[in-house]
């Protein structure tokens, strides 16, 4: 699985928890996608796991350069040529790409747009769990998260407009597609430790 060298390669990369967390959540809510598209396209099981592999690595790998390199003109574009040098797929780099507004990269296939619309959500859903007096995503509900969403003064820094933008490139409505993601990531807590 490439996934394991993509979560080394995070590790290696990024020293702080938060960050670390934030790709492994995007990560894990990507792979949700990837089993919902699987499913939908009724592939075999060997290529469902390696589509799930797939979109899991561009969750893990979308901002491993992100510590190192912050600026809009470095991140994360150091982080694809390095990728591109060490043989990682182009599905993978493009999607990383497209995940940044500014890249000139647009969002076109589904992972590129699965790994744009679970990008800002994930951070929201943490954000979302740890405001709980037992800061457990177990705690999160769909409805509570929606209505969150409205209110200007909660996790400022998240960009409802990318949330919102993100459901409609995959079609889905808002509600759905926090559903999936939150799903997903209170399937796999203790990995996220929340
Ligand atoms: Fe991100």
């Amino acid at each position: 699985m490439r996934r394991e060298q993509a979560l080394q390669l995070l590790e290696e990369w990024t020293a702080g928890e938060s960050l670390r967390k934030h790709c492994l959540s995007v990560s894990i809510c990507c792979e949700a996608y990837a089993r919902l598209e699987a499913a939908r396209l009724q592939l075999p099981q060997h290529a469902a796991d390696e589509l799930a592999d797939t979109y899991a690595c561009a969750g893990l790998l979308h901002d491993f350069d992100y510590e190192k390199h912050p600026t809009p003109d470095q991140h994360p574009f150091v982080g694809v040529a390095y990728l591109r040098e060490h043989g990682w797929p182009d599905e993978i780099l493009h999607a990383i790409l497209a995940h940044a507004d500014y890249s000139g990269v647009e969002p076109a296939t589904h992972l590129d747009r699965t790994l744009f619309a679970c990008d800002e959500l994930a951070g929201f859903l943490t954000a979302a769990a740890l405001v709980k007096p037992t800061k457990a995503i177990a705690e999160v509900e769909v409805k509570g998260v929606i209505k969150k969403m409205k209110e200007k003064g909660f996790a400022r820094a998240v960009k409802r407009e990318d949330i919102a933008r993100g459901a409609e490139l995959l079609g889905v409505p808002l509600d759905q597609h926090v559903g999936v993601c939150l799903t997903a990531m209170q399937e796999r807590a203790g990995e996220l430790r929340l």
